[in-house]
């Protein structure tokens, strides 16, 4: 047995992801994997919350958030990655979740009352998105997650997982399950292209793997200083969207030339956005090859996933024995 914590975390399925999701999540995972003991999950069920009317795209996902994250780095010799829904225990440990979850405290989860009229537009305001922080707690408990790295904002969510689990121990007084902890990071605030928080509902985002030609479009469309309106005017760096996407992807070096160019009008925001673009582009180059490899040669992909995910099962297998046993379930026949 590794004697190294335990990480636990996952993405939700729903399609490539944006570079916020790196800023704010992968690029902390890929140096986690050489500390800890990391299980990193597609959560196809939790993406299925909302969006099960289009089932069909859950494979095509999963492979493909897989994908980028292997491109990126993360390394299936040193962490388990799996399909959620392919390891069917989570849905079993739900259901014993469900009941030690009071209604009340799932109604106080601070982005469920906001949530609601968005949820009935879409005609997903149901039963599984209400439970959507139950089947969290289960994909930590499952895996006996010491640790869950997530930014300020979540640590309620984590809070809630840590009481559910912390219910069950004692309830059937047995400490099973460990209480998960949350592993604070430090990310950067990342916004779109029109300076607002980035989010596929704004339309703003850049992908973090995308085509030259499609990534240079989006840069060329990025909001610049509105106040910078011809090349002669100085303009405000702090204030500007496609600085603030420089500050996540650019050296010092580069930062200086784009900030004093354009306080100066010393550049244009023409020269300052291909710069970026370049950037950018360094970023996604190698992982933009490696992904596409990975999607042609699908019986690798495939390979590594089904390891993953039969890694994944036989810990969460472990894990339901002991939790059917500390309930004093009937033991004759699934054991
Ligand atoms: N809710 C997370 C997201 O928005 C995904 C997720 C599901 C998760 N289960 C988890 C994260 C367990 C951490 C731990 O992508
Ligand atoms: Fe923004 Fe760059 Fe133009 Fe300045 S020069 S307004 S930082 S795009």
């Amino acid at each position: 047995m590794s004697t190294k914590k335990r990480v636990m975390s996952g993405m939700r399925t729903t399609g490539a992801l944006h570079i916020g999701r790196y800023f704010g999540a992968l690029k902390n995972w890929i140096e986690l994997q050489n500390d800890y003991e990391c299980f990193f999950g597609a959560m196809d069920w939790h993406a299925m919350t909302n969006a099960y009317k289009r089932s069909e795209d859950m494979e095509k996902n999963a492979r493909e958030i897989l994908a980028e994250w292997i491109a990126f780095g993360i390394d299936p010799d040193k962490c388990t990655l799996f399909i959620q829904s392919q390891v069917p225990e989570h849905l079993e440990l739900f259901m014993v979740f469900a009941n030690l979850t009071p209604m009340g405290w799932l109604d106080r989860v601070p982005t469920w009352k906001d949530a609601i009229e968005d949820l009935k537009k879409e005609d997903a305001y149901n039963l599984g998105r209400f439970a959507y922080p139950v089947l969290q707690a289960v994909d930590i408990a499952i895996y006996k997650g010491d640790l869950v790295p997530v930014g300020q904002d979540q640590v309620a969510h984590l809070e809630l997982s840590r009481e559910i689990i912390r219910r069950f121990n004692g309830i059937y007084k047995k400490e099973v399950l460990p209480e998960p902890k949350p592993l604070l990071t430090e990310t950067p605030m990342v916004y779109g292209t029109d300076g607002r928080k980035m989010s596929t509902s704004y339309g703003n985002v850049v992908p973090l793997i995308a085509e030259e030609k499609k990534l240079k479009k989006i840069c060329n469309k990025m909001v610049t200083d509105p106040q910078r309106v011809r090349r002669e005017d100085p303009g405000n760096p702090d204030v500007c969207p496609v600085y603030k996407f420089h500050k996540l992807v650019s050296t010092n070096e580069d930062l200086k030339w784009a900030s004093e160019g354009c306080r100066s009008a010393g550049i244009g925001c023409g020269e300052c956005k291909a710069k970026l673009f370049s950037n950018l582009n360094d970023l996604m180059a190698e992982p933009r090859e490696k992904k596409k490899e990975l999607l042609n040669n699908s019986g690798a992909l495939d390979s590594i996933i089904a390891e993953g995910c039969q890694r994944a099962r036989e810990e969460a297998r472990e894990t339901l024995k002991e939790v059917r046993g500390a309930m004093k379930f009937y033991s004759g026949v699934i054991n």
